[in-house]
């Protein structure tokens, strides 16, 4: 297949390295031309892919119509808050291929869409496919083994990208859940903050064990009101991604929440983090949609008046056990 990926970060480079062993031809889109052409020329994508190259037939191009024209598939790997202006920038130009397939894992904070909406509402009449799950980029280059979901509304066809897609150490599951899929890979990076800043603070495994299970318990909670099937956050892309996150050193979201909870200030760990962590902005947007669907999240809460309302991390974490006791 030709596949063209938008955003040479992280997952967007690695799953372009991984489909070009698989046997696919692949075009990489980054919208920093000065950082396109020194990736296109030196093969190096440092900070975002350390002590790997991008091999040379893989294309690496700023200017969006030399990726996506003739691509058979759309890949959409940039920042959640950065679609709505990737697809402006698309809608300029023709494309031939009617499927995408978003590896984002965010929400949008200022229409509160989910990326897959994002894109149909750009593209109406094209099938969006999401591939989510436990997927740390770092582990996928290294050859470690993992599975993931695809989820769409169109199985006949998700089951060829199923086969597609598939390599010896990226095992692809099919799901028709598409919205739980997206919720449960957006909202876990919240949760693993909050672990973050447990393990930042000293904690143990019990206190992660009880942030896991009972954020999984508010995700679920959002995403049925929102439309998901419960079932969903029990499978790769929610309680799956949701643990992997928590306890990898390699995540972002988890890093960042244990930088928190050592103390330093969302503005001091911003300015050493040049990769986004999803959660920080998909905070916000829950936030708002707790309120709107009138749902309890008392972790995600937390996390944002850490982030946002200058609440220690310590006066966060201990909040969450003086609430009212219940049942569970
Ligand atoms: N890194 C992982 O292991 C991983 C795994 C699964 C899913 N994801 C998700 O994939 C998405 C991308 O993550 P990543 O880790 O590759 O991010 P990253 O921070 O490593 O890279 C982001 C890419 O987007 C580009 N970008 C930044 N601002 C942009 C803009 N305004 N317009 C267009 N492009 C812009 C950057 O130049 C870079 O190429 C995120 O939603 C993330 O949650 C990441």
């Amino acid at each position: 297949m030709n596949i063209a990926i938008l955003g040479c970060g992280n997952w967007g480079s690695v799953f372009g390295i991984i489909q070009y062993r698989r046997g696919h031809q692949i075009k990489i889109w980054e919208f920093d031309k000065k950082r396109a052409e020194y990736i296109q020329e030196t093969r190096d994508n440092s900070p975002f892919l350390l002590k790997y190259k991008i091999p040379d037939p893989i294309l690496i191009d700023w200017r969006l119509e030399n990726v996506v024209e003739n691509s058979e598939l759309i890949v959409f790997a940039v920042p959640c808050q950065t679609l709505g202006s990737v697809l402006k920038e698309m809608k300029k130009i023709k494309i031939k291929t009617g499927e995408f397939l978003s590896l984002i894992k965010g929400i949008d904070i200022k229409t509160l869409l989910l990326p897959s909406e994002i894109i149909n509402r750009a593209y109406p009449k094209e099938k969006c496919y999401v591939l989510s799950g436990p997927s740390i980029a770092n582990e996928i280059i290294r050859n470690e083994p993992t599975a993931v979901v695809l989820a769409g509304k169109n199985m006949e066809r998700a089951k060829i990208l199923q086969s597609e897609l598939t390599t010896e150490n990226l095992r692809i599951y099919l799901c028709d859940d598409m919205t739980g899929v997206e919720i449960g890979g957006a909202l876990k990076n919240v949760i693993a903050i909050a672990c973050g800043i447990s393990d930042g603070l000293g904690f143990g495994a019990n206190a992660k064990g009880a942030l896991i299970s009972r954020g999984i318990v508010e995700i679920q909670r959002l995403g049925v009101k929102m439309g998901a099937n419960p079932r969903t956050f029990y499978g790769l892309s929610g309680l799956g991604d949701l643990v992997t996150t928590s306890f990898s050193e390699e995540s972002r979201n988890h890093t960042f929440g244990k930088k928190l909870g050592q103390g330093k200030s969302l503005k001091e760990i911003k300015k050493d983090f040049v990769m986004v962590a999803e959660g920080v902005s998909t905070v916000r947007a829950v936030m708002r949609l707790a309120k709107k669907h009138g749902v309890e999240m008392p972790i995600s809460k937390v996390v944002y008046e850490i982030l946002y309302k200058n609440k220690s991390p310590l006066n966060g974490l201990r909040s969450l056990m003086l609430r009212p006791l219940k049942n569970e």
